[in-house]
């Protein structure tokens, strides 16, 4: 072979080479970029995309839920009320189905009136399957048409309100010692700002409600339901609950007063709350009581103070989801 054809076929055998190479590094880039599109396609991202989320939603979806409602979510239509759901204040994450179910049933509602429903559990009905109140939780204790006490539960601490600040003989009127320290802060700034406060009914034991209650139930169960609650089912019994007037009012004008107001705009800063509001009959299942103080520590009362809501709506979103 003379040298020119020698170096012919090196220079062939290196521009093959050359070609392979580079035809080589194509199919890697290309095979590369196939596995990384194939591994894309597995992603959530990818999918909800491919429902119709925009990248936005895809974040916000990724973020706030687990692996179990995404592939709810992704076996749906896309649907901006999961996202609308999330969103909301008091969204409840483990109440999620429960919040789709019944925004199906009740479509003209609003999501805030969804999660409020369901959260306080007034999408079912009252005294149905009461739960036992968690008595370890003191002042938050919830004691309404869902959660009751035993019958034989009675507060450790009860303290006697002297006559200054209550009706009645001196021993008929009892609180929670916490209950009592609280109220004397309220009562001094409450006579600072000119109003004598007295409490006419505090702490009922299971028997006195029940008296109570039959009182009303004279004039029928569903108006009894309306006015008092049923035995175990009064806050009362807890001994952080009681009835309070200004000297000088009483049941039927005490709405109209500026003492009134000036517990409405106050209280909570002493660790209490209307618990009966006029605006919250629905939550609350009882009619307006202007009168009903609640204690349940400063940091509470301030929270539902400041963001109008219910003991009821605080309980589940705060305490509740806790145990
Ligand atoms: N009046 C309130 C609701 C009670 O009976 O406890
Ligand atoms: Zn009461």
């Amino acid at each position: 072979m003379s040298k020119l054809k020698l170096k012919k076929s090196v220079q062939k055998i290196i521009i093959l080479a050359i070609v392979i190479i580079i035809l080589g590094g194509i199919g890697l880039y290309s095979y590369n970029k196939i596995k990384k599109q194939k591994e894309y396609e597995q992603t959530y991202e990818y999918k909800l995309k491919t429902v119709g989320y925009n990248d936005e939603d895809v974040e916000f979806i990724q973020k706030k839920f687990k692996d179990q409602e995404i592939e709810y979510i992704l076996g749906q239509e896309k649907n901006d009320t999961y996202i609308a759901i999330a969103k909301e204040e008091f969204f409840i994450y483990d109440k999620f189905y429960n919040y789709l179910d019944y925004f199906q049933n009740n479509p003209t509602l609003t999501l805030r009136d969804v999660i409020e429903k369901v959260n306080t559990k007034t999408n079912t009905p009252y005294y149905e399957n009461p739960l036992k109140t968690d008595i370890t939780k003191k002042e938050l204790m919830l004691v309404n048409k869902y959660y009751y006490l035993d019958e034989t539960y009675t507060p450790e601490n009860l303290v006697t309100i002297p006559l200054t600040y209550a009706y009645g003989e001196l021993g008929s009127q009892q609180v929670t010692e916490d209950t009592y320290n609280a109220f004397l802060n309220l009562w001094n700034a409450a006579k600072s700002a000119g109003y004598s406060l007295i409490i006419n009914s505090s702490y009922r034991t299971y028997e006195s409600q029940t008296n109570v209650y039959n009182d009303y139930k004279k004039q029928g169960t569903e108006y009894a339901d309306k006015i008092a609650a049923r035995p175990g089912f009064s806050e009362h019994q807890t001994g952080y609950a009681f009835d309070m007037f200004a000297i000088g009012t009483n049941s039927k004008n005490f709405h109209e007063s500026e003492a009134y107001q000036w517990l409405l705009d106050n209280a909570y800063k002493y660790g209490f709350i209307l618990r009966y509001p006029v605006d919250k009959v629905n939550i609350t299942g009882y009619e307006f009581e202007s009168w009903h103080y609640r204690y349940v520590g400063i940091d509470a009362a301030t929270y539902i103070h400041e963001h109008n809501i219910t003991f009821d709506e605080y309980y589940a979103y705060f305490i509740e989801t806790q145990s």
